[in-house]
This record gives structure tokens, sequence and C-alpha cells, in this order.
């Protein structure tokens, strides 16, 4: 069982997701769209839009002879997705476990930007993925390593297993389920995709302050960042992960790093 909750975004969540991630997964969710050479008249699926300023940009890419289609569970976050509607780019609530709905061989590229370690379980929308692709279809991923896990998440990790938080176990189910390469590129092979690239990227930031930082992992983790914590300890234990994380700080900042996965495959053209 996950723990991953779906019920804790909120309109202010969602928005400062729309803000916030303009620098950081929209960027390099650019650098994968470009790696995937996505191309005018291709059909495009991104799973996990959140409120789709990536999808956007690949409509401009797909041009009009092209399609895209941004699904996402967290309806608040389409609702924002939505405004940027045009004939090649429409959004709707769905979810990586519901792909059965579409239709097979349809899409040229399907991409997860900053999602898959939103999934539990990572195999059955695998396998969905790579019905829904045309024979030598594309599927790009960017997710976050698990063998060198965010900083901030390692640090709420250490800070909840202390008392008076470690009574509440189920705080840490806000964890995200990150992989390794390896185990991504089992992953991949498991549900029929040829892997052209798997690499791990350092991914460093600096953040003003720690209230910043949090504010920006409540936003990307749809509130699962504390969200299972009683509300009467949220602030408490927002105090003791910002002390920490002034262990970490530069002149430029209190810096971040951890490691980013980047994945290119393709469904063989034989399938
Ligand atoms: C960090 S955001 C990334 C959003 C977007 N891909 C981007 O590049 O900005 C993670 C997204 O994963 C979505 N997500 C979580 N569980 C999911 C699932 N089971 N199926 C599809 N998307 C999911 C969340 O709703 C959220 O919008």
């Amino acid at each position: 069982m996950s723990g991953l909750s779906l019920s804790f975004d909120t309109p202010q969540l969602a928005q400062q997701y729309e803000v916030r991630s303009a620098e950081r997964q929209f960027l390099h969710g650019q650098r994968l769209i470009a790696e995937l050479g996505v191309r005018a008249g291709e059909h495009v699926l991104d799973v996990g839009s959140g409120t789709g300023l990536l999808a956007e940009h690949v409509a401009g890419l797909v041009g009009p002879t092209g399609r895209v289609l941004g699904i996402d569970p967290l309806p608040l976050r389409i609702e924002i997705a939505q405004r940027k509607a045009r004939p090649n780019l429409s959004f709707q609530v769905g979810n990586a476990y519901a792909l059965g709905e579409l239709p097979a061989g349809s899409f040229d590229v399907v991409y997860l930007n900053a999602v898959f370690h939103w999934l539990p379980e990572k195999t059955e929308p695998l396998k969905q993925i790579h019905r829904l692709l045309k024979p030598g279809g594309r599927l790009g991923i960017t997710t976050g390593a698990k063998d060198q896990p965010n900083r901030l998440q390692s640090i709420k990790k250490q800070v909840l297993s202390r008392e008076p938080y470690a009574r509440y176990p189920e705080a840490q189910a806000g964890t995200p389920h990150w992989v390794t390469a390896q185990e991504l590129a089992d992953l991949l092979s498991g549900a029929g995709f040829t892997a052209q690239r798997i690499e791990a990227q350092a991914n460093v930031h600096h953040q003003p302050d720690g209230n910043t930082a949090i504010a920006f992992s409540q936003a990307s983790s749809f509130g699962n960042f504390l969200g299972h914590l009683p509300e009467s300890l949220r602030s408490q234990a927002i105090e003791d992960i910002k002390r920490e994380l002034e262990a970490f700080r530069t002149p430029e900042g209190i810096r971040l790093e951890g490691k980013r996965l980047f994945a290119i495959a393709h469904k063989p053209a034989s399938h």
C-alpha cells in the first residue's frame, strides 16, 4: 500500500505548482521533449500533466496537424491546464492506472515528466503505455533517483523518524517511490521497451529559505510532503526541517541536491 493521497491538493497548491514548476520541472521537461525529438503532426500523451505547462509547449511543436492529450488525476490541476486548451491540445482527469480506455497504437510519443516516482506500482502503467504506442513509438521519463534522493526529502524522513512525529508512521507514506537506474532499465525491458538511454543527472538547486523549499515540495507532492501529519504538528515539523536545512546554506541560498534519472526508450517496430 502506497499511502500517497490524491486528496490533499488545494487550489493554492495547484496555483503554486503552476508558478514554481516553470523554473524546475518545466525546464527539465523541455530537455526531455527535445531528446524525444517530437515532430510536427505527431500524437503525444502526457501522463501526469499537472497544470499543463509542458503539454502546452509540446502542442507548439506538433502544430495544427498533431495532437497532445494531457491527463492527471488531480481535478484542480486539470482545471488550470484546461485554460491552455486549444484545437490540438486537450486535458482530462485521468490516471496512469486507468489507461485502458485509450485506443491501442494511438500515440507516437508518451512521456512522464516528474511523475514516475509518484506511481507506487510501475509495471501496469508501463505495459499500458506500451499498448498505447505505435510500433517504433517513443517513451520519455524523468524521475528522482533512489540512490541519491532529494536532500529535503531525506531531512524530512529523519525528522519524522523522531518523536513526537514517529508515532504517526503514516506520515512517511507521502514519500515518493524512487527507482535506481538498474530498476528503471529492468522495468522498461520487462514491459517490452528498448531503452536507448538511461542517465543519472545531478539535480542541484538553491532555495532562498526553508519556507520556500518546503512550499515547493508541498506543491510538487500535491500536499503529501507533510499532509499525513496531524495539523497540530505540521508547523512544528516545518520548523524542525527548516532548522536542519540551514546546515546547507551557501552564499547562493540553501543548496538542495539529488539525482534525476532521465530515460528514453522505444517500442520496437516489430511489435
Ligand atoms: C511533480 S508533478 C509533475 C507535473 C507535470 N508532469 C510537470 O512536468 O510539471 C507530479 C504529477 O503527477 C501526478 N500523478 C500522481 N499520481 C498519478 C497517477 N497515478 N497517474 C497520473 N499522474 C499522477 C500528480 O497529480 C502531479 O500532477
